[in-house]
């Protein structure tokens, strides 16, 4: 039987925010495995697409003022263009709001029933009763029941990472409203994962990837194995079959992009999409280790259920972390792929380099930018770039480009020897190990010139001189050849100052012992620039700035001086009258003594008092708040009331309208 072709995919972005260093982590080594496999003589397929379904890009768009669908397809539109930006090149990049998609999971999602794994069942879940709504996923918020952190929706994000089935959250809270949530009942389907166990034991056993992910994986099944709530009471998503009120989790219409993406990819090119998810895969999925449980797990069981074939390969990255935190967009611990790197005019290739050598591949990565400008002008600068331009340069020089004569086998076989480190490397999965073993030969070739030094040799020795340059151009072009997986677009341009006009990417690796040929070459120019120690620092303050900006923003409690206090007008007043603001049905427009003056103010306490129980009471105002208007109305002054259902603030005593209070 022959060899199944290579597919690979990466870990779908989701559509409500930019691309950030955290999501480089998937796609750069990704890309630099397939570049490498094709050059190795495989034939692969790079599929991916945006995952625009969930609640987090319904509340996106909420707060954005626009649909699911327009957010998704400006994100969609960013991501594209930004993994072309950084050299990563899908075949194909589609959408998972797509009609492919929608008609791939309703198939599976119909096969499962068929199949006899899913069933019906009533669950306790939130439920928001000021915004009249069932609250999925990120909707709410709560106290996870494992581990007892604040959790949000799906996910205990902050503190055991357990993935929380609907009606699992505690002390549930409307994330819109703040409102504390009550439980109701609520039809579900779920997906018998339970039953899946007996196969992903032995599954996990065997899957080839990154033993990071297995081992994960066979740990959480050890513990337990749930069924999973596969249906949520949105509108947005791909519909349950024959249920026009609920939709399917994002989490089992996102993967499915992974074949309708194939799919799509395969009718462009006239083929079938069948070979590669058939029962023989080389289906390799590349993700972060926060979706372990989801591409281990889940995925696997349905595609099982289902009938089609289960993934050959499950690569997952370490998380990255900035300066020593936590990835958070509200703390400020954030590189932007645009904002901060390639709109500054730093080139892709440094941050591929970084991303590929920093650390293994399923170790955590902390970004800092002085780490980052140290291992590049230390490593890419100094080592590589350094070793490349003292050749051509005196290849140009001297012998106006690549000499005659044969290329010692010692080198030759230096240069077999990467290759072969380098191979079992990315057999392994092993990002680093192969990027350090093509840096070794750098480090050799530096060495090499070094000792044999040619610039002296020349002066007696004019054949020796010309054949210590031949074996360093040799190692040039084998470098070029074999770092153009990490560093595609400087591999091109070595290739260039080489003489050659032609894409680097269409020679086998293997070529790299090839021996070069004898050819006149431009005169060379350093490939890489050094990045500067003001450079550095500025980019990091920048960071550091937003840091303390997200800081000064979270800041919940303030701490506020007696004078700062002070601004404040509060008096009380007494509601003279008050009535409901036309076409609203939470408004209250009041009229309000106070002492000197009378006051219009609205509130929105309609669904917690009738404008009659109102008129005569005396209430606590802050009364130099800037005037606004509300409905068109205009209100001037703001009356104090505490918690959710609006509890008025009343002098205890008898006091006088206007009454200032200290
Ligand atoms: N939409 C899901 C994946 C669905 S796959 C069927 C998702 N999206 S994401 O936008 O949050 O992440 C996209 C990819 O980037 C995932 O592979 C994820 O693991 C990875 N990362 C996002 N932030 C990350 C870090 N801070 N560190 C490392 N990788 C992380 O997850
Ligand atoms: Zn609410």
């Amino acid at each position: 039987m022959s060899t199944p072709p290579l597919l690979v995919t990466c870990g779908l972005p989701y559509t409500n925010g930019p691309c950030h260093l955290g999501h480089l982590r998937t796609y750069v080594p990704a890309d630099m495995y397939v570049r490498y496999m094709r050059r190795a003589g495989e034939q692969v397929v790079f599929v991916c697409g945006s995952d625009n379904h969930g609640t987090p890009i319904v509340v996106s768009a909420e707060q954005a003022g626009v649909s699911p669908r327009e957010l998704s397809e400006k994100y969609h539109g960013h991501f594209d263009a930004t993994f072309k930006r950084m050299g990563v090149n899908f075949d194909h990049f589609g959408m998972t709001d797509n009609p492919t998609n929608h008609k791939r999971t309703t198939a599976i999602v119909e096969s499962l029933i068929k199949n006899g794994y899913v069933y019906k069942q009533i669950v306790h879940q939130a439920f928001c009763t000021r915004c009249k709504r069932f609250l999925p996923d990120r909707y709410v918020e709560g106290i996870c029941p494992h581990c007892g952190t604040p959790a949000r929706g799906d996910e205990c994000d902050q503190g055991c990472g357990k993935h929380l089935e609907p009606g699992e959250i505690k002390e549930p809270v409307c994330k819109v409203c703040s409102t504390k949530a009550e439980f109701r009942d609520q039809e579900h389907y779920f997906f018998k994962l339970s039953s899946f166990k007996d196969f992903l034991l032995p599954y996990l056993d065997s899957v080839k990837g990154t033993t990071n992910a297995k081992n994960y994986a066979i740990g959480w099944i050890k513990e337990e194995l749930h069924d999973w709530c596969i249906t949520r009471t949105l509108d947005w998503g791909v519909k349950f079959p024959g249920r026009d009120d609920l939709v399917v989790y994002v989490w089992v219409d996102a993967p499915i992009g992974y074949i309708s993406f194939t799919e799509e990819w395969a009718n462009k090119e006239g083929t079938d999409w069948k070979q590669y998810w058939c029962s023989t895969n080389r289906v390799t999925h590349f993700i972060g280790g926060d979706i372990i449980y989801h591409h281990c797990i889940f995925w696997p069981a349905l595609l099982k259920g289902a009938g089609y074939g289960v993934p050959y390969a499950i690569v997952a990255s370490g998380m990255v972390k900035v300066d020593d935190h936590k990835f958070s967009k509200s703390r400020g611990y954030v590189v932007w792929t645009n904002e901060d790197y390639l709109d500054k005019g730093l080139p892709a290739d440094y941050l591929r380099y970084y991303l590929l050598s920093y650390t293994n591949h399923t170790k955590e990565l902390n970004f800092s930018w002085k780490v980052f400008g140290e291992r590049i002008n230390n490593e890419v600068v100094n080592i590589f770039g350094n070793f490349v331009y003292r050749t051509l340069f005196f290849a140009h020089k001297e012998f106006c480009g690549i000499p005659e004569g044969a290329v010692d086998p010692a080198i030759t076989a230096e240069i077999e020897k990467t290759q072969k480190n380098v191979d079992i490397f990315m057999q392994d999965y092993e990002f680093k190990g192969a990027v350090d073993a093509v840096m070794s030969l750098a480090a050799f070739g530096n060495a090499y010139i070094q000792s044999n030094a040619p610039w002296k040799l020349i002066k007696t020795d004019r054949t020796a001189a010309s054949n210590v340059i031949k074996n360093c151009i040799q190692l040039v072009k084998a470098l070029a050849l074999i770092i153009e997986p990490v560093m595609p677009e400087k591999a091109q341009e070595c290739w260039a100052m080489l003489g050659y006009s032609d894409a680097i990417a269409s020679h086998p690796i293997s070529e790299a012992v090839k021996e070069v040929r004898t050819a006149g070459i431009p005169a060379p120019k350093p490939l890489f620039a050094k990045m500067e120690d003001t450079q550095v620092s500025e980019l990091d303050n920048l960071l550091q700035k937003r840091v303390t900006e997200a800081n000064k923003k979270m800041e919940k409690n303030p701490i506020i001086t007696i004078e700062e206090f002070q601004k404040l007008e509060i008096k009380t007043g007494r509601i003279l009258a008050a009535e409901p603001v036309p076409k609203s049905n939470k408004l209250l427009k009041l009229q309000v003594d106070i002492g000197n003056e009378k006051r219009q103010i609205v509130v929105g306490m309609q669904q917690f008092y009738k404008p009659e129980e109102m008129v005569g009471k005396d209430v606590v105002i802050v009364t130099n708040l800037a005037p606004v208007k509300i409905f068109g109305v205009e209100s001037n002054g703001m009356i104090l009331a505490a918690g959710d259902a609006a509890s008025l603030l009343v002098p205890l005593k008898p006091v006088e309208p206007g009454t200032k209070i200290r």
